[in-house]
């Protein structure tokens, strides 16, 4: 795993360096959830599948930008779904962007991901690692990565960030959302579902939603390479996720790579309240 993660830090060093001059416009090309593809989504991803191929322990690869799954070494354990740009759609306005890992054990399912990874590209390139619990990176002078601490979430906090089209939710999400904002929450919500998750994860609580919408009654948020990943940090930093039904999205199963869910991440208390709103 330690050798898998030293590839993963490796490839995040590469993008962090070409978006200090990056080709910001889009290319012709059309990725499996019909987003068109920037021209740094597709070099993100090479970069990526270059570094992450190099390792012996790589199995195979899942990523956003790609159809299907790439088998590297049959034998070997990991199989590593990514997001390689996650918040596209922010490269023109230069808001912080990252990249998402879950790294499964030989077969891609919740119950097989063994750690989380995702990079933010922000002010300062961060690093939040995660097997046991999620450990937040800093990347210093002499180009090494920095434990800065753990990130732990409390019962209850103050930030409430919530996606999809506002006139395509229901009812139920539309009065949660009320009601968290009657009792003070404040909306934070760039666009970038890992750097909304990690203001969140450092300021110690919120809430993430992507509901069900009438335009996308499964959701947005794709289950492998976003959602599994960040839902296994947020519950290892003592938060909880659901999809509005059930006690954790780590519960979830799917076969499709590009499979997408509902999705909420948050503090304890945040998601009881939710499940109480979604289920009476
Ligand atoms: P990506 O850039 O990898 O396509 O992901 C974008 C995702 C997620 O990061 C974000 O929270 C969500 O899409 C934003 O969607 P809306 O523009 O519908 O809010
Ligand atoms: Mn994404
Ligand atoms: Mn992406």
């Amino acid at each position: 795993m330690e050798e898998l993660i030293s590839y993963i830090q490796k490839a995040v060093l590469e993008i962090s360096d070409a978006l200090k001059f990056p080709d910001t416009s889009y290319s012709q090309n059309h990725n499996s959830t019909g987003d068109t593809q920037l021209k740094f989504d597709i070099l993100s991803d090479e970069i990526i599948t270059k570094t992450l191929t190099q390792c012996p322990s790589l199995k195979a690869i899942i990523s956003e930008e790609k159809n299907e799954i790439l088998t590297v070494n049959e034998n070997a354990k990991y199989i590593v779904a990514y997001d390689p740009l996650d918040g596209s759609s922010l490269m023109d306005v230069n808001f912080a962007i990252g990249s998402i890992f879950g790294i499964y054990e030989q077969k891609p399912s919740a119950k097989n991901l063994k750690a989380a990874v995702y990079s933010m590209y922000g002010a300062r390139l961060e690093l939040v690692i995660c097997e046991d619990t999620p450990k937040l990176y800093r990347l210093d002078k002499n180009n090494q990565f920095t434990f800065i601490k753990d990130l732990k979430m409390e019962e209850k906090g103050k930030i409430n960030a919530t996606g999809g089209t506002q006139k395509f939710w229901d009812e139920k999400h539309s009065k949660f959302i009320k009601s968290l904002f009657e009792e003070n929450y404040r909306l934070r919500y760039s666009g970038a579902m890992v750097s909304d998750i990690n203001q969140i994860l450092l300021k110690g609580g919120g809430i993430f939603s992507y509901p069900a919408t009438k335009d996308a009654p499964l959701g947005k948020l794709r289950a492998f390479f976003e959602v599994f990943p960040l839902a296994f940090i947020v519950e290892k930093a003592g938060g909880k996720t659901t999809n509005g039904n059930n006690q954790s999205l780590l519960d979830l199963e799917f076969d499709a790579i590009h499979a997408t869910t509902p999705c909420f991440f948050g503090s304890k208390y945040e998601i009881s309240k939710l499940l109480e709103f979604y289920n009476g």
